[in-house]
């Protein structure tokens, strides 16, 4: 980015959150706290604030973001809902759900919001300030994670500072994040609602609203530039990882998941416990907070001990498989 730009983090009150308000009414950027991770937030009606966010990002293209609005009937403004849809809005919205529908006619959200496309995601987070924020700025806001593209997301004010420090406008810091995750994505586009991107609501809870299994993406969901959280290595710390380790090696840090730990973790060069007492909710909360940890821990590779796949377990699979896989760039 040409200039840089002297960023401020305040705590969220309500004096903040005004102030907040009013810069992104004049088209500037601000990371604000959701249930999930810290998002970054522009007027997703104004295109120029959103140009304004992918160069923040560093993105390498224009990908289609996600609407946050403050209630269900916002959310209805931009897309049009099916049965499934309102199902899944009922039950799980203000939370960590993403639906991806059919654009709503008269739709007041910029083209470069979307990419162009004749679809819409939209969530209704569940966070008192992300609500407050919203509600005061009086439109939908976009907010992909906080972070430079490819680096993994912000559950923590300082981990965004120092990602976008010097690029955005505002960081309205609430503390850490409660999921720690991002949203599960359903595209209610077809027949049969199909799962995008695993998140904070888990499959199965889902699938019992649904009375029914989630459809697989068609290769053209999967592999599309439409969805870039699905891109092999999307969300990369710098250090390699090293998956489903049953044993440290020499000059390996070790992302741990349990109370038994593996044989060489004495050795290892740092260690963090995703979840000592081997939960998986508690996990999720901290996946991103230790991959940046042990990213600067000067370790060789992070060695990542198995983690169970049922509820956020799938979520925090993709993400570590996605950590591990080779760099695009
Ligand atoms: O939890 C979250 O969802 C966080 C917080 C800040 O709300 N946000 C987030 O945004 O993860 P982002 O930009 O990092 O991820 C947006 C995902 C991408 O994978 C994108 O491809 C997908 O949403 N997406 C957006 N619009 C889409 C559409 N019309 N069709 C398919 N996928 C879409
Ligand atoms: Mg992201």
């Amino acid at each position: 980015m040409a200039v840089e730009i002297a960023t401020r983090t305040m705590l969220a009150d309500a004096e903040a959150i005004a102030e907040a308000a009013h810069i992104l009414q004049a088209g500037g950027l601000v990371a604000f706290p959701t249930e999930t991770v810290y998002g970054l937030g522009a007027d997703a009606t104004n295109g120029a604030a959103v140009a304004r966010l992918y160069a923040a990002k560093g993105r390498p293209r224009f990908n289609p973001l996600i609407m946050h609005v403050a209630d269900p009937a916002a959310a209805r403004r931009l897309g049009k809902f099916d049965a499934a849809a309102a199902a899944l809005a009922a039950a799980f919205w203000p939370g960590p759900l993403t639906l991806v529908l059919a654009k709503a006619d008269d739709c007041p959200v910029a083209e470069l919001a979307t990419a162009g496309l004749e679809t819409i995601a939209v969530r209704v987070p569940d966070h008192p300030v992300a609500r407050a924020l919203i509600a005061a700025a009086g439109r939908p806001l976009v907010a992909p994670s906080a972070n430079r593209s490819g680096h993994v997301s912000p559950t923590t004010a300082a981990h965004v500072a120092a990602d976008l420090n010097g690029r955005i406008d505002l960081i309205l810091d609430a503390g850490p994040t409660r999921v720690g995750v991002e949203s599960t994505i359903v595209a209610c586009t077809s027949e049969r609602p199909v799962l995008l991107r695993p998140g904070g609501v888990a499959r199965a809870a889902i699938e019992q609203v649904l009375a029914g299994p989630l459809g697989k993406p068609t290769p053209a969901q999967a592999g599309a530039p439409t969805a870039p959280g699905m891109l092999a290595s999307h969300y990369a710390p710098a250090t390699r990882l090293r998956l489903d380790a049953d044993e440290v090696e020499p000059h390996e840090a070790l992302l741990a998941f349990g109370p038994t730990l593996p044989p060489g973790a004495a050795r290892a060069v740092a260690v963090r416990n995703l979840s000592p007492a081997g939960d998986l909710v508690e996990a999720a909360a901290n996946l991103f907070a230790h991959l940046r940890a042990l990213d600067h821990a000067g370790a060789r590779a992070i060695a990542t001990m198995p983690v169970p796949r049922e509820g956020v377990g799938e979520a925090i699979n993709d993400r570590l498989k996605r950590a591990a896989a080779p760099r695009s760039t």
